[in-house]
Order: C-alpha cells, then sequence, then structure tokens
C-alpha cells in the first residue's frame, strides 16, 4: 500500500444509504394500509418526545420518486429499506392488499431504473396490530404468520429483488419492547421477552426456508445492532450486568440463527419455550451478516430492575455526538473485526451515522461538520477492520433523510438530507456532498486497480 493512500476495499464493495417504513413513509391511513403497533404506540401519552407520530413522517409513500432522485445524485450503489407489513398485509395474514404491493413495486422499479439495487428488510419494528392483538411476538404462531408474509413478498418482488433481510435488530425490539418497555408493546416482562425472543428466531427460520423455496437466487441474511457491551463501572457486579446484556444484545440472535444455540444465561431463560427440533428449525446458515453500529451500549448492576441490571449512560468525559451518544471507532473496528472472527460470513454494515439536532443557517444550506467528521473516522475504521483481514463488503449510512426516530421523534436527525417536515423539502447536507465525493473516489479508485 501506498504511504497514506486509503486501505483498499473489496472490488465491488456496495455503498448505499437505509431507512426504515414506518419511520418515513407516513400515509398510515391511505390506500388500505392497516394499524400498526406504533401508531397506537405513539398516541399514548409521553410515549414519544414532543407526541410525534409516523402518520405523515417524509410523505415518502407519495415522494419516493424524488427521494429516488437523491439517491442518484449521492451515486449509491443499494437502498435499503423495508416493506411495512401492516401495508401489505392489513390484518397481518389473510388477505393481501393490492394498493399497498403496488407501492413498493413502483419504488423497486424506479429503483432498477435508476441502477440502485433495492435491498429488502421484511421487519423494521411495525407489526400489525391484529396480530399485536392475537398475542404479538409472546404466540408461538407468530412464525407461520411471518412466514405466510415473506412468501408474499417473496413471490411478488423476487423476480427484481435479490438481497433480502428477515429483521432489523431483532434484539432491540425484544429488549426494548418487553424489558423496557421504551418500545411497544411498553412492557417490563421478563418471561415475556425471553419468549419473544425464541419466537422472533423461529420466525427468521421460517422466513428463511420461505425465501429460498421461493427465491432460488435470493442472497440473505439478518440485520443485528452489535455494539460492545460495557460496565458502567470496573466492580464485579456492573461486569456481570455488561455479560448479561451483551448476551441479549449481541448474542441472543446471531448465536441461535448462526451457530444453533443460546449464550449460556439466555439458554436457562429461555428453555422452557423451547420445544424439540425449534433450534434446527432456527439455525440457517445465512448468505451474509448485517451489522449496524452506533456506539457502546453500558450496563449498571440493579437487583430492583426486572431483567436484574439497568441500562447506563456511557461515563462523564467521554466523547459524544450532538446528541449525547459516545463517538468511539475503534468500537466499530473491533466489533466488525469480532464478527468476521466469529461468524465467518461476508459483514455488510447496513446502518452507521449520527444523530444531531439541527437547522438550515441564513443561507438555507445545512452545514453539519460533526456528521462529516463522523462518517470519516468511521469509514476509517472499516478500512482498518478489512486490512485487519474482517470480509467487509458494504456499508449504508443510516439514513438518507431525516426522519421519526422512534422515542426521540422528529427531535434527532440522522439524514444525509435534511427534510422540512412543514413544507416536506428536502435539502442535502454538507455530509450529503461528502458521501457523494466519497462514493466518487472511490468508484476512480476501484477503475484505476
Ligand atoms: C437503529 C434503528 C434505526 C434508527 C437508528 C438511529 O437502532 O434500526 O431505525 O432509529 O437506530
Amino acid at each position: 500500500m501506498r504511504e497514506g493512500a486509503p486501505t483498499l476495499l473489496p472490488r465491488n464493495f456496495v455503498w448505499g444509504v437505509s431507512t426504515s417504513s414506518y419511520q418515513i413513509e407516513g400515509a398510515t391511513q391511505v390506500d388500505g394500509r392497516g394499524p400498526s403497533v406504533w401508531d397506537g404506540y405513539c398516541r399514548v401519552p409521553g410515549r414519544i418526545a414532543n407526541g410525534d407520530t409516523g402518520d405523515v413522517a417524509c410523505d415518502h409513500y407519495h415522494r419516493y420518486a424524488e427521494d429516488i432522485a437523491l439517491m442518484r445524485d449521492l451515486g449509491v450503489g443499494a437502498y435499503r429499506f423495508s416493506i411495512a407489513w401492516p401495508r401489505v398485509l392489513p390484518a397481518g395474514r389473510g388477505v393481501a392488499n393490492e394498493a399497498g404491493l403496488a407501492f413498493y413495486d413502483r419504488l423497486i422499479d424506479k429503483l432498477l431504473a435508476t441502477g440502485i439495487e433495492p435491498w429488502l428488510c421484511l421487519y423494521h419494528w411495525d407489526l400489525p396490530q391484529s396480530l399485536q392483538d392475537r398475542g404479538g411476538w409472546l404466540n408461538r404462531d407468530i412464525a407461520g404468520w411471518f412466514a405466510d408474509y415473506a412468501k408474499l413478498v417473496a413471490e411478488r418482488f423476487g423476480d427484481r429483488v435479490r438481497r433480502f433481510a428477515t429483521f432489523n435488530e431483532p434484539s432491540v425490539f425484544t429488549l426494548f419492547g418487553y424489558g423496557f418497555a421504551w418500545h411497544p408493546p411498553g412492557t417490563t416482562d421478563p418471561a415475556g421477552l425471553h419468549q419473544a425472543i425464541h419466537n422472533v428466531n423461529l420466525a427468521h427460520g421460517a422466513g428463511v426456508d420461505v425465501l429460498r423455496a421461493s427465491v432460488p437466487a435470493a442472497s440473505i441474511g439478518a440485520i443485528h445492532n452489535m455494539q460492545p457491551s460495557r460496565p458502567v463501572a470496573r466492580t464485579s457486579a456492573d461486569e456481570a450486568a455488561a455479560t448479561l446484556l451483551d448476551e441479549y444484545w449481541n448474542k441472543a440472535f446471531p448465536e441461535a440463527q448462526i451457530l444453533g444455540h443460546y449464550p449460556p444465561a439466555l439458554a436457562r431463560a429461555i428453555e422452557p419455550y423451547v420445544q424439540a427440533g425449534d433450534m434446527e428449525r432456527i439455525c440457517r446458515k445465512p448468505d451474509w451478516f448485517g451489522v449496524n453500529h452506533y456506539s457502546p451500549v453500558y450496563a449498571a448492576a440493579d437487583a430492583n430492575a426486572p431483567l436484574g441490571f439497568a441500562w447506563a449512560d456511557a461515563p462523564v468525559g467521554v466523547p459524544r455526538s450532538p446528541i449525547g451518544w459516545q463517538l468511539d471507532p475503534a468500537a466499530f473496528r473491533d466489533t466488525l473485526i469480532d464478527v468476521d472472527r466469529r461468524y465467518r460470513l461476508p459483514i455488510y454494515v447496513l446502518e452507521n451515522g449520527a444523530g444531531a439536532v439541527e437547522e438550515p443557517n441564513a443561507t438555507g444550506d445545512v452545514v453539519d461538520p460533526e456528521r462529516v467528521d463522523y462518517l470519516a473516522t468511521y469509514t476509517g475504521a472499516l478500512r482498518e477492520a478489512v486490512a485487519a483481514g474482517a470480509d467487509v463488503r458494504g456499508y449504508f449510512v443510516w439514513s438518507l433523510l431525516d426522519n421519526f426516530e422512534w422515542g426521540a421523534g422528529y427531535a434527532n436527525r440522522f439524514g444525509l438530507v435534511y427534510v422540512d417536515y412543514p413544507t416536506q423539502r428536502r435539502i442535502p447536507k454538507a455530509s450529503a456532498r461528502w458521501y457523494a465525493k466519497l462514493i466518487r473516489a472511490e468508484k476512480v479508485a476501484r477503475t484505476a486497480r
């Protein structure tokens, strides 16, 4: 390598952007979409900052063509989005909604016509409310409901889509939904959490089988939020708490799905829900491993907490992003190296990015040097992981657009493109220009080889 030259990335390295259905689509009551758990959860007072909801979001349902033009300007080769299950199956199962399916036809066709590969994620948290009413992730039947939904999607779009993900961040929606009551269904119920984890894993296995059967050329993975789990203080109690959080956060899903077993503490807790043959149904070798990464997570022992530990803030004094998330690019590098060694699969980073509270300046531009810095240091860390031998084949920024950030509502902005919500005007930020330049430079480097 020439001195000072950046590490060469694999020849077919994919640069992309990611979004999810509930966070950008809006149009929640249009063309026959059924309600999702997030529609109701947003209406519970105090759950979401400012009482925000995804009702309108970025109105991407109507503005998808404009948003694809933004992707074209960035020069990305791929776009990861999710299907809203209640848009295509309003009651979660049974009769499909043709108008909802037709929206994703339009989206996929426009992406392909623009030269952007669609990466389709089946589940980014917007469970149909009617399935929640039947127990949701606590009902073992959900594996079959999910498989039927996967079949509908695979048969409709499998002629044009090759990249499929089953779940986005299963650890987050299970732990936050059933452990900390920060996401729907908003409970703190350890038994429910363990049941939900197992049922999600069963759904993953069933979903992979259906995708493989329906789309022989499919390239299938799941997307995991992988971050080091650290004790907030160097005490043995906090260290035990961090080990436990690591099992819930980093291991509950990949270990079962790829290695065929649960990590030790969870194996004991989940055992009552495991039936004969379950681990064989869950364990399916995926084609790739999706990594989402932002910053390390911290745990503190707490005997009074339902799970025996509390979610903790990073220690005072660590560098932080404008919304308070710890900045630690070395943790990203080490995570990629660890995932590579442990699972031996091609890795795609399907989310990484920085949140901020921001607005246009006097000339109408959105200048975001912190995000540019974040993306530069984190892609630098990715190159270090590749130089150390990690098989990383793609990087997707979270997110194309500012959007509905779950509990934070619209207050936290993660977009490369600013969204002025009252007018829905899109304003590419300085970071969008930075990313476009990086992608162009990478193309030049690639053709010069
Ligand atoms: C991830 C989620 C994504 C977004 C980012 C900031 O945990 O997958 O939807 O909220 O965090």
